[in-house]
């Protein structure tokens, strides 16, 4: 953005001036002497020729010199994030390492690009010599032979002198204009990644959604070759609660996904309170659904700020009210500044399970109709797993709620309960039906029963 920024803001009015400049020059040479003129006009073309065609190569290396550049970037930003395992591991050395191994890339592509650009200047300094070389020469010949004048010679020679400078000027802005030619794609193609997801024109306004949601014969892939969702079908009533689990990579998120439309369906039709998700206004339909995921990420400010990011016009008192029942009011008081305690870039300063109780406090000031939960309790101890269940109790109820869950205890008490497979919904019912189906469900249940033996299910097996 830098270097188009500074094109528009300095290049452009040069390269205008340049091109001025060389017009008149031209007009006032060919007026003091024709055929001398012809010679610097002749050569201009050609330098022009040749100064484009070495413009795809500076183009090309400076292109490179980006890309590495944001290599390094990327390199940095992983290893500064991951800082805590890097350590843990004692893996500096090799962080160390790629770091070195990107910034001599980025440095040879610097180099290649600078050998590219330094050929430039001296083969049309060595034109331009030549040119003035053949002017003297020959105007030489012709003031011994009195058909020119010394004074007519120095006046041409000044001005030839001059004329190249502008040539010369317009070519090195060639560099200037293959930079911001290269930054302009590099913009482009982020700005093109954002419209995956269109607003059909005569999308309407959702309004206040009930919360039906039904998948009709939906199937989607990230990448054609490897279809993720099959054929789903389900239906979910208003106020239902629904658990959905099943093997890892399944697809339970990317299904979750396609109800606030972060992708659409490749085939079938996901319906929202009875018409297809894609009639709706995205801005409108998204604000009316709630999210706590596995992580709640916190954003660099205040907590107040951080759970009023669910509802940008939240009172104060609501925001207190949504922290009194999200579990999150008690730790709150006990920070220095209360509410205005600012909590780090990650809130690195919070554990899991306050930063999971700031998420659901979040989405109770949020009060969306709609309300998903990926795995909230997936990486959380049992003790804060307890305050964090109960918080989740509170901001569940009124709403149709979908609950991905690793631990099926989470889902047990869940209206239906889905299991995915294959892209497929492979099995729904209650706990109790599916247990009884004695499939899929009830395996996976009682493997971890097994592996946490909870004292009822003992107590079933060992009557
Ligand atoms: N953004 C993405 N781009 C490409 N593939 C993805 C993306 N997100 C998920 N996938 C792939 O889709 C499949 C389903 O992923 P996901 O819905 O996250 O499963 P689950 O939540 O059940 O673990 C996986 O094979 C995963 O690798
Ligand atoms: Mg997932």
């Amino acid at each position: 953005m830098g270097t188009v920024q500074s094109f528009a803001s300095t290049a452009l009015l040069s390269i205008l001036v340049d091109s001025l400049t060389i017009v008149g020059m031209v007009g006032v040479m060919l007026y003091l002497n024709f055929d001398f003129a012809l010679v610097a006009v002749g050569v201009t073309p050609f330098l022009l020729m040749f100064v484009a065609r070495f413009k795809k190569a500076v183009k090309n290396a400076t292109h490179e010199v980006r890309t590495r550049q944001s290599d390094i970037v990327s390199v940095l930003e992983q290893g500064l994030e991951s800082v805590r395992s890097v350590k843990a591991f004692g893996r500096q050395d090799m962080e160390e390492g790629r770091l070195d191994t990107a910034s001599m890339k980025s440095v040879e592509a610097a180099l290649k690009a600078r050998r590219v650009k330094s050929l430039l200047s001296p083969i049309v300094a060595v034109t331009v010599s030549l040119c003035v070389a053949f002017v003297l020469w020959r105007g030489a010949g012709l003031i011994l032979s009195d058909a020119m004048t010394v004074g007519a010679l120095t006046v041409f020679l000044s001005y030839l002198n001059k004329f190249f400078k502008p040539v010369q000027d317009l070519a090195k802005m060639t560099n200037v204009i293959a930079q911001a030619a290269v930054g302009m794609e590099r913009i482009q193609s982020i700005l093109d990644a954002d419209t995956i997801i269109p607003q059909k024109p005569d999308a309407r306004d959702p309004g206040k959604l009930k919360g039906e949601i039904v998948f009709e014969h939906v199937a989607f892939s990230y990448d054609p070759e490897q279809p993720v969702l099959r054929d789903i079908n389900l239906t979910i009533k208003p106020g239902q609660r629904i658990g959905v689990c099943g093997p890892t990579g399944g697809g339970k998120s990317t299904v979750l996904s396609l109800i606030p439309r972060f992708y659409d369906p490749t085939v079938g039709r996901v319906l929202i309170d009875g018409a297809d998700a894609t009639e709706y206004q995205l801005d409108p339909l998204r604000s009316q659904i709630g999210f706590v995921l596995q992580d709640t990420v916190l954003f660099a400010g205040t907590i107040r700020d951080n759970i009023a990011y669910g509802r940008l016009e939240a009172t104060p008192d609501e925001i207190v009210e949504a922290a009194k029942m999200a579990n999150a009011h008690d730790f709150i008081l006990q920070m220095p500044h209360g509410y205005d305690s600012l909590v780090g870039e990650r809130g690195l300063t919070l554990s899991g399970g306050q930063r999971q109780r700031l998420g659901i406090a979040r989405a109770i000031v949020r009060n969306s109709p709609i309300l998903i939960l990926d795995e909230p309790t997936a990486a959380l101890d049992t003790e804060s797993e307890k305050l964090v269940m109960e918080a989740l109790e509170r901001l569940m109820a009124g709403r149709t709620v979908i609950t991905i869950a690793h631990r099926l205890s989470t889902i047990r008490d869940a209206d239906k309960i889905v299991v995915l497979k294959g892209g497929i919904v492979a099995e729904e019912g209650t706990h109790d039906e599916l247990i009884i189906r004695n499939e899929i469900y009830a395996e996976l249940y009682r493997i971890q029963a097994g592996a946490t033996p909870a004292p009822e299910v003992s107590a079933e097996t060992q009557p």
